[in-house]
């Protein structure tokens, strides 16, 4: 069959746009009757990516899956470890990059991008790519590092087979049309000489296939919900157990637990009432089929956030004045104000008569997407389980009172024996060390405690020989101490090496977990000295940049080097991968 045609790039359409119109004349050449058969455009394709928690690396493979049906000869590879110089020997490299921190690449593609930006960095003329960002347009910086990374590959010489697309939480739509716009592309271009370069990125390992994925969750029966702050804290965190049996999932400690969660039934109705609908209307949402309104705004879109795509589409339906005021880029500070602590609600309260219809209201919302909780549990010592450790989110604000999706239904609505569609999301970056008798340093404020429950527990079922810190730290010793039995007792057996708490409310001034690393620092640094391999969980604003400064401060002072030393020292524990991060 002949190849598809496709817009040329310089038409007068955005990248998106572009890739949404060729992906639409791919599939319509598809469905076109068999053409004259030519021979096979067969291209040598690195397929690579770089993810933190699993989506990219996902859509890689999805990507890759179907380069290969088509006839192509396609290889995945994460960036982490991945060289330059392996780039430049390639011809052809489709590249799936998130963003995380602010508009940095995730953390185990930073090795890789540090050396593209060196001035040293090769050439890459005979490299023809396309990038896929993927972001979130709640972050400052949208899809910054997928942007970053397409312009430094064009500015070492290498060709854009497309230009890059952007995705917004909601993947699956620009991705597909990204997917067939470049396998449109590939199918016009001629073979290559087909063989694989001598520095080929190599092959992810495969992945033993569970029937249960995020597209077909298992519904996992609760079994365990247990409240880990005292009922006077000013926070709550959960400890919920479920059950897998019944499914073939399997996990390592370090992976996270994925889970579909519902929208809050009173907002829903909230939201009915202030459209003006019953929620009995047909909607028709992509994938998913016609289904009733209150169905859609339960369970597949997201109503409790705004996004500037949002405001956008809702300010332009309705002529807002106010709100297209707001959208203007000198206004971007504002617009954030307005968003932050509104959702869907708000819109419709404060401007009444924008929404017409049900079909209108769903199209202007994103998809609910699932969320992600480090297991707390290590499948060594929790056989036919998995557990997660969940601070619950709720604010007032605008007077309303409001929750976190996913959060309040484990608080509020879901009660042991109900069952949560749930998946495996693994982490095979925040991993234990191979050698049991490697040393661990575990840092983890708050629900970043989590991997590291599971760790030590999977520590002492191996009967690991290793020593273990961990670095906890809450708001209060009283109220907020999370598994303080469990921990109390690891550290009477021994398995515990050593326990150092921040807690930041118990006195005047805030004291945090960096605050102990350094007042240790001096055997902090011994540790790291003997082999220890260093862990980070938690909020990633603000934890994971201190905790982050203050590592490199006791490197300076106790290991005698300057600023540049204590930074080559931490590359070097990134490079030897023994500084691990898990934050958001
Ligand atoms: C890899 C990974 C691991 C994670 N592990 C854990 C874990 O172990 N435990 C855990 O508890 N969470 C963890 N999280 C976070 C978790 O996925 C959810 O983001 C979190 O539970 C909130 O989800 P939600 O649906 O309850 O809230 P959402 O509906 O997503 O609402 C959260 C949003 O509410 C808004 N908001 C919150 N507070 C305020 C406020 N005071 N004022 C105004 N707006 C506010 C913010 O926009 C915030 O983004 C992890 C996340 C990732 C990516
Ligand atoms: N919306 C909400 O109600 C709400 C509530 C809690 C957490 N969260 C978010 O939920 C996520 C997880 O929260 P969590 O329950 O795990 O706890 P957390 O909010 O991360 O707090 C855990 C501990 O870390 C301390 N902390 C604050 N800033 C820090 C810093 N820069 N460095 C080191 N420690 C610091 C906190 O102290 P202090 O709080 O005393 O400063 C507290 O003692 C975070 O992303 C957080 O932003 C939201
Ligand atoms: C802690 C955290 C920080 C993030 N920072 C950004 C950001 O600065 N810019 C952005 O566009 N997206 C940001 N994102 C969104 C991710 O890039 C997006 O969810 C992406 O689909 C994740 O891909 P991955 O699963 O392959 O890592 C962030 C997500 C998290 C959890």
């Amino acid at each position: 069959m002949s190849s598809a045609p496709y817009i040329p790039d310089n038409a007068p359409f955005t990248p998106a746009q572009r890739a949404w119109l060729n992906g639409f004349l791919a599939g319509m050449w598809s469905q076109a009757p068999a053409q004259p058969a030519t021979a096979v455009a067969s291209r040598d394709v690195a397929v690579l990516y770089a993810s933190q928690t699993g989506t990219s690396e996902r859509l890689a493979k999805k990507i890759a899956k179907e380069l290969k049906l088509k006839g192509h000869t396609a290889r995945v590879a994460s960036l982490e470890g991945y060289e330059p110089v392996a780039l430049a020997k390639e011809e052809c490299a489709l590249i799936l990059a998130s963003t995380y921190g602010e508009g940095d690449p995730p953390d185990a593609a930073r090795p890789f991008f540090d050396r593209l930006c060196n001035p040293a960095a090769p050439r890459l003329e005979k490299l023809s790519y396309s990038v896929l960002a993927l972001g979130d347009k709640h972050y400052e910086h949208f899809c910054k590092f997928g942007v970053d990374l397409d312009e430094r590959l064009s500015a070492l010489g290498a060709t854009r087979m497309a230009a890059a697309v952007t995705c917004d939480v909601d993947v699956d739509e620009p991705f597909e049309a990204w997917k067939a716009d470049l396998l449109a592309r590939l199918a016009q271009s001629s073979s290559s000489n087909g063989t694989a370069p001598a520095s080929a990125a190599k092959e992810a390992a495969p992945v033993a296939a569970s029937t249960y994925h995020r597209d077909n969750p298992f519904l996992a029966e609760l079994k365990e919900k247990r409240v880990l702050t005292q009922d006077v804290s000013s926070k709550l965190t959960l400890h919920m157990g479920f059950s897998l049996e019944g499914s073939d999932l399997s996990y390592d400690a370090g992976d996270a637990l994925g889970v579909i969660a519902k929208n809050d039934p009173a907002l829903v109705a909230d939201i009915l009432q202030c459209a003006g609908l019953s929620g009995d209307e047909k909607v028709e949402l992509p994938k998913t089929g016609p289904r009733s309104i209150l169905d859609a705004l339960s369970q597949d879109l997201q109503i409790t956030r705004l996004s500037r795509k949002l405001v956008d589409g809702f300010a332009k339906a309705g002529n807002v004045s106010v709100l297209l005021g707001l959208l203007v880029p000198e206004q971007q500070t504002h617009l954030d104000r307005y968003m932050y602590d509104r959702g869907v609600i708000d819109l419709l309260t404060e401007y009444p008569g924008v929404i017409a219809g049900a079909q209108q209201l769903v199209d202007l919302l994103p998809k609910l997407a699932p969320r992600l909780y480090s297991i707390s549990s290590s499948p060594k010592a929790h056989a036919g389980e998995v557990h997660a450790t969940v601070a619950v989110v709720r604010y007032r604000s605008h007077n309303r009172e409001r929750g976190g999706v996913c959060s309040t239904m484990f608080a509020d609505r879901t009660e042991i024996g109900a069952r949560l569609p749930v998946y495996i999301q693994q982490n095979k970056k925040f991993r234990l060390p191979a050698d049991t008798n490697a040393p661990v340093i575990m840092i983890g404020p708050g629900t970043g405690i989590a991997p590291f429950r599971g760790f030590l527990h999977e520590r002492c079922a191996v009967g690991a020989k290793g020593r273990n810190w961990l670095f906890f730290g809450e708001r209060s010793s009283a109220t907020d101490y999370l598994y303080r039995e469990e921990l109390e007792r690891m550290s009477a057996c021994g398995v515990l090496t050593r326990l150092d708490t921040a807690f930041s409310r118990d006195q005047a001034h805030k004291i945090y977990v960096q605050d102990r690393m350094i007042e240790f620092g001096a055997e902090l640094y011994a540790w790291l000295q003997q082999g220890a391999s260093v862990y980070v969980c938690g909020d990633a604003s603000r934890m994971a940049k201190d905790v982050d400064l203050a590592l490199h401060k006791v490197i300076e002072k106790h290991g005698g080097r300057d600023e540049e030393g204590a930074k080559e020292y931490v590359q070097d524990l990134h490079d030897s991968k023994r500084y691990h991060r898990d934050v958001y």
